[in-house]
This record gives structure tokens, sequence and C-alpha cells, in this order.
């Protein structure tokens, strides 16, 4: 073994790999330079299903993102290294090992003192490993989420919960739908683009499917600032536009989005999706003031809007109640819950509906069942069930 660096290099990458001290290995220095894979960066990480090992395969224009169980993925490694690569760098707890084939083809390792953080999330199984990656994506850093060594900065690590938790909701829904091959993606309100980017990086490079994908917002300056960064991150079918809900033009519908739009602008994208016959609708309102303004409870239940924040929550639960019974109406299998805890952000609650009937054969009756709800809140209109009212 001594004679042979490879085999050094390669037991030792198995070691820590099974002891989770491997912190991370990057494998470059292509031997065709013409390859369009620059390099691969492989990390553990911590799957339903159990740890796997992550790989981010890095290309001049996009980065594809695998896991592979440890056995698969060390094999794949060891011919990456025989055929395409010169170079490999493991960064473990205990220390830094380098593997360099010359140009001659003799291969040399190496051992340093460790230069990174060691790596402790798997032994106290307190950090969760996330669906997005850090490593090497380029628009968490742009949007400030990483910093340059593109770990996670700790005033942003709330955001990163937030849009991996997003990620996490979606992902089964997503799994449940059919989506054709040119499917159309929208972000109603996008803003800063946290979750447009999140998206479009998990359906790309994690799922494999690349979407058309548009963010719609009515704040220039934020419009231009995503199309720069979606340019820099190479998401060619990634485009914000200057718009409004309401209005803007899209061809097509698939799946829409709408985080934290505020007010009565949920409807409306609510009901931009029901009218495009999207496949999912997923949203997450934001203030009620609609209905807060409408209650007027002339009945026995007058206490329950006797005060201020109370008046408020029963506002939110009327609003999205309906908005939720619309979207059954409609055919959508409708889920409400808690998208992520209070301790995040106030505005936790996630409404996700998922077309799976043309229309639902009780639609009059869940609109009778809204009226009654009206009534006995003394509410004139809710504004989506009159958005839906339009010829
Ligand atoms: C609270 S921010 C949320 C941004 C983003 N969805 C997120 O969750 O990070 C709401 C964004 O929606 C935009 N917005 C609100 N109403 C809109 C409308 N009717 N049409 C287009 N954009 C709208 C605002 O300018 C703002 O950037």
């Amino acid at each position: 073994m001594e004679n042979n660096p490879n085999g050094i290099f390669f037991d030792k990458l198995a070691q820590v790999i099974d002891s989770k001290e491997l912190i991370k290995l990057i494998v470059s220095n292509q031997k065709n330079k013409s390859s369009g894979l620059l390099s691969i960066i492989v990390t553990i990480a911590q799957l339903k299903r159990g740890y796997r090992l992550n790989f981010v395969y890095r290309h001049t224009t996009k980065d594809i993102t695998k896991n592979y169980e440890f056995t698969e993925g060390i094999e794949l490694l060891k011919e990456a290294l025989a055929t395409d690569f010169n170079n490999a760098d493991l960064f473990s707890n205990h220390e830094n090992v380098t593997l360099v084939t010359t140009p001659a083809g003799k291969v040399k390792t190496s051992t340093h003192e460790p230069t990174l953080q060691p790596f402790t999330a798997f032994h106290h199984d307190r950090i969760k490993v996330r669906l997005i990656n850090t490593i090497g994506n380029i628009y968490l850093r742009e949007l400030g989420i990483t910093n340059a060594n593109w770990e996670v900065r700790r005033e942003m690590s709330d955001k990163y919960k937030q849009i991996n938790r997003y990620i996490e909701l979606i992902e089964p829904e997503l799994k449940e739908i059919t989506l054709p091959s040119d499917y159309h993606v929208v972000d109603m309100g996008s803003g800063k683009g946290y979750l447009t980017f999140a998206l479009y990086d998990y359906l790309a490079n994690s799922l494999g499917k690349i979407p058309v994908m548009t963010g719609v917002e009515f704040r220039e300056d934020l419009v231009q600032s995503c199309n720069l960064i979606a340019e820099k991150s190479k998401f060619d079918h990634l485009n914000f536009i200057s718009g409004t809900i309401e209005k803007v033009e899209l061809n097509k519908i698939d799946i829409l989005i709408a985080l934290h739009a505020c007010d009565t602008a949920t409807d409306d994208a609510i009901y931009r999706g029901i009218t495009s016959n999207a496949s999912l609708i997923v949203c997450a309102p934001c203030c009620h003031k609609q209905i807060r303004k409408e209650l007027n409870v002339t009945n026995e239940l007058n206490n329950i809007v006797k005060y201020g924040i109370l008046k408020e929550r029963q506002a939110e639960i009327i609003t999205d109640t309906i908005r939720a019974m619309i979207l059954e109406a409609f055919g959508y299998k409708t889920k409400v819950f808690e998208f992520i805890s209070t301790e995040h952000t106030p505005k936790n609650v996630m409404i996700i509906g998922r077309k799976t009937a043309k229309e639902n054969p009780d639609k009059q009756k869940i609109f009778n069942d809204i009226k009654a709800i009206r009534e006995v809140f003394g509410i004139e209109k809710h504004y989506l069930e009159e958005l839906m009212r339009r010829p």
C-alpha cells in the first residue's frame, strides 16, 4: 500500500466518509481541457433515505447535483480520477490529503494540516442537510445568503432555512403532478427572488426538469437585479418581468407560486392560477386587510372580533379558509399548513392546491357554505370569490 498512492488516498477517503468526517472533496484539473465538466465537489448529505455522497458536477454553464450511495460514489470518483481529472483535494476534520497525477502519469499523494473548520453536524445530529446546496450556488451568494466561501451567513440563516423548507414542502406535490416537457412556472410578486431562484435551482438541477420560469414583480429595480443574478447563475430559462399580478401577460401557467404577496394580491394570484388551469398553486398569504375591514359581526360571536390581535387572526382564518374552499371548488386538492415556525416569520401559513379534477361536483354547495361563513361574520364580499364570479 505504501507504494500505491491511489490506494492510500481512497482508503483515507473511505475512512472519512465512514466516520462522517469528510468536509469536502474537490476533484479538478481536467485531463481533457475542452471537456465542459470543470470539477466535482463532493460532500456528505443526510437525506430521508439515509446518508449519501452529494456530487456537484460543475460545468461551464451549469451545475448538476446528484446523490449516490457511499460505495457507488467512491467507485465513480475512482473512475473520474482515472479518466477525467488529475487532482483531488480531500478536506477532513483531521487532515487535508492531496492526490496529483503528473503529466507523465505518476500519481502522488501528500498530507497536510487541516485548513477547514471541523465538520461535526452529523455527530450531533443538529444541523440538517438541506435540499438547496450552498457550494457553488451563485444566486445564494449574490443574494447575500452565503459568503465568498459558500457558507451560510449567520444573519441569513433564517432565510436559508425558509427557502429549504419551502422546497421540502413543494417536493412531494411536484412528484404528484404530470408536467409537459415545456412547462411554465410563474412566481407572482417575486420580490428579491429568494424563492424563485431556489425553485428554479431545485427543478433544473435536482429534478433535472428545466422549467420556463417567470418572476413577476412591479418593482423595476428588483426585476433588474434579479435578471442580473439569473444571468450570472446561468439560469437561462429564468426571466423576471416588470408587471402586476393582475394584468401581466402570460401564455401559460403550469405551476404558480405567490409567497407573501400583499393582501388581495394573493387572491389575484390564485385567480390567475385557477383560470389558467395551473396544475399546482402554492401561496403563502401576507396581510389580510380586505376581510379585516369587512368584518361586521352582530351576532353572539361578536366577542371573538373584539380584541385587535384576535380580530386580525379571525380575518386571516376566514380569508384563507375561503381561499382554500374556492380552490377545492375548482378541482384542487388543497392543503393549508404552517410553512415555517413563527420564530422565523409570523407570515407562516401556506396554501397548496393541486389540480385533480376539472371541477368539484360539490362546487355549488361549497359556494353556499362560503356565503354562510360570510353571513355569520357580516362580510359583504371576499375578493377572490368576487373574481371567480367574473364571467
Ligand atoms: C413581501 S414581498 C415577497 C417577495 C417574495 N415573494 C418572497 O417571498 O421573498 C411581496 C412582493 O410582491 C410585490 N407585489 C405586491 N403586489 C404586487 C402586484 N399586484 N403585482 C406585482 N408585484 C406585487 C411587491 O413589490 C414585493 O416585492
